[in-house]
This record gives structure tokens, C-alpha cells and sequence, in this order.
């Protein structure tokens, strides 16, 4: 049977894709930040997860506003990098898992979360970034990845209780699949930011830190926050935590926090990354 062994909340930072591509990881700006997920790279590692659950949001790259679909999920055989105005990142194609994608597709929606399906998706930072930092630039990525987009773009996103109980609908999903896959979730975007307007820079290293600390110790109490406040305490796009939610709720109540890293500033954004294993799963040594 397929379980979820570990869930990772980590910051997709476009600039971060940058600084990797064009070889400054080591400039005195980046370096910091690499460092910061060396660990990381270890834990995913020694998780060796078989299939990547990725949490993200488009940022008016392949879909615009035109159409905004609240939960999407992509079932192709590969996803390419969008080009974001610069050329697509020179990173490897994204390889989905159309069968599992399906099966997902299906269990969600007879589960009563109405998925949009999305046969053909170009993706962008919000997806291939945090690939990036776990991986480095390997010539492939390790496993396939299913994206599960999420708009939060346009107001009104999902709330934090709705994406926790996407979670919970992927956990179910998941648990019920007859093929033995070590399966991670990957949360992305976050922390405080806010990149344009008066508020541009706003960054609110409290509040990102009670959160990562609630995600383990409080994660029903992290449901209650509404919209008003992500925004008005971590920046407009500080609601992209929300995504976390998601992860968070595809794990069991019992969590162990295998690693946290904060950092201030990458561009105008507060990286944050955690790694949470299901204590019933694995044993990640520290
Ligand atoms: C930045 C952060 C983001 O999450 C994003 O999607 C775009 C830009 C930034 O800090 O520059
Ligand atoms: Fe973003």
C-alpha cells in the first residue's frame, strides 16, 4: 500500500531559481540560504520518496485571469518549465505519474473536493524552485511529481480549514492506493512577503516562526486563521501559507519536526523550509 512518509513546507522564491542557474549560490547574498537546505537535501535523501505530491500556485504563467481554478491537478506524463519572461529555466522536464494522477483525480472528486484536471500545465517557480533546493540539478528529477495547484493569486483563495481538508482527502487517497509508494507532500511558497505597493519587503519573522511552530504542536488551531490575517500580518502574498496547510493535513495528528531553517531576505521574501515525518512511518535519523 502507498503511505505518506514525510511532508516538507518550503519557500519558492523565483530569484533563488536564479541564483542557482547562473552559478552565484556561493555569492556572499546566496550563500546562506544553500546552506540552509543542506540538511534538507540529506533528510529527502534518506527518504528517497518514490512519488512527489507538489502543492503550488501559478503566478499568472499558464493560466491568467481568464480562468482561476481554486484546486487543480495536473494527470499528463510531464509538465515542461514555463518560460516566466526570461526563458524556461534550464531544469529538467517535470515527469508526472498519469495513473496515479487519475486515481487521485478520482478518489478527490468522489470525495467531494471538485478538482480541475489539467491535461497540459507549463509550470512555473512556484513548482520547480523547491525542486530545486531539495534536489540541486540533477540531469533528472528523482521521482515523478503530480502538481496540485491552488489559486492564490485572486481573492478568494481556499481557506486554511478547506486546504487542511484537501490534506486529509490526499491522506485518504493516498492510504487507499494499491501500489507500494513512499509518498511525499511538498507545501510550497511562504513565508511573509509582500511584493509591490507600500507594503513591499513587509516581512513578520514572529509570526512565521509561531507558525512552523504550530504545525506541529497546533495544526487544528492554524485551520482558524482567517484570510484577513495572512494577509494583513505577513503581506499580500504571505497567503501562499495556506499551500502549507495542504501538507500539513496529509500527515498523521503525530509528527516529528526533522529540520527547520528560516532565513531574512531572499528578495523580498522570508525563506522558510520544515521537514515533518510521520512518526508512525519513518525514522529519519538527526
Ligand atoms: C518573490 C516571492 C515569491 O513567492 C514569488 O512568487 C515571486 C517573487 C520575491 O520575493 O521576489
Ligand atoms: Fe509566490
Amino acid at each position: 500500500m502507498a503511505q505518506i512518509v514525510a511532508g516538507i513546507g518550503c519557500s519558492h522564491v523565483p530569484a533563488i531559481g536564479v541564483a542557482l542557474d547562473l552559478g552565484k549560490t556561493q555569492d556572499e547574498y546566496w550563500k546562506d540560504v544553500f546552506k540552509g537546505f543542506e540538511r534538507t537535501k540529506e533528510l529527502i535523501a534518506e527518504i528517497k520518496p518514490d512519488l512527489i505530491i507538489e502543492i503550488y500556485n501559478d503566478h499568472g504563467t499558464a493560466f491568467s485571469l481568464k480562468s482561476i481554478p481554486t484546486f487543480s491537478l495536473g494527470v499528463a506524463a510531464e509538465f515542461k518549465p514555463a518560460d516566466e519572461g526570461w526563458g524556461p529555466r534550464p531544469v529538467p522536464v517535470v515527469k508526472g505519474d498519469p495513473d496515479f494522477a487519475w486515481y487521485l483525480a478520482e478518489s478527490l472528486i468522489l470525495n467531494e473536493f471538485d478538482m480541475t484536471i489539467m491535461n497540459e500545465i507549463e509550470v512555473d517557480h512556484g513548482l520547480t524552485v523547491p525542486l530545486s533546493l531539495l534536489f540541486g540539478q540533477p540531469k533528472e528529477w528523482p521521482c515523478p511529481v503530480i502538481p496540485i495547484c491552488v489559486n492564490v493569486v485572486t481573492y478568494p483563495s481556499p481557506t486554511g480549514k478547506r486546504c487542511f481538508a484537501l490534506g486529509r482527502a490526499i491522506r485518504k487517497a493516498v492510504q487507499e492506493y494499491k501500489k507500494d509508494l513512499r509518498v511525499v507532500v511538498l507545501g510550497t511558497g511562504g513565508m511573509s512577503h509582500q511584493i509591490h505597493g507600500e507594503r513591499c519587503g513587509l516581512i513578520n519573522r514572529s509570526w512565521d516562526e509561531s507558525f512552523l511552530d504550530r504545525l506541529s504542536s497546533d495544526p487544528q488551531g492554524l485551520t482558524e486563521i482567517p484570510l484577513v490575517e495572512y494577509v494583513r500580518e505577513t503581506g499580500a502574498e504571505g497567503i501562499e501559507m495556506v499551500m502549507w496547510l495542504i501538507m500539513r493535513g496529509a500527515l498523521d495528528e503525530d509528527v516529528e519536526e526533522a529540520y527547520r531553517f528560516y532565513h531574512v531576505p531572499a528578495s523580498n521574501t522570508a525563506v522558510g523550509n520544515i521537514v515533518l515525518t510521520n512518526r508512525s512511518q519513518t525514522k529519519v535519523t538527526t
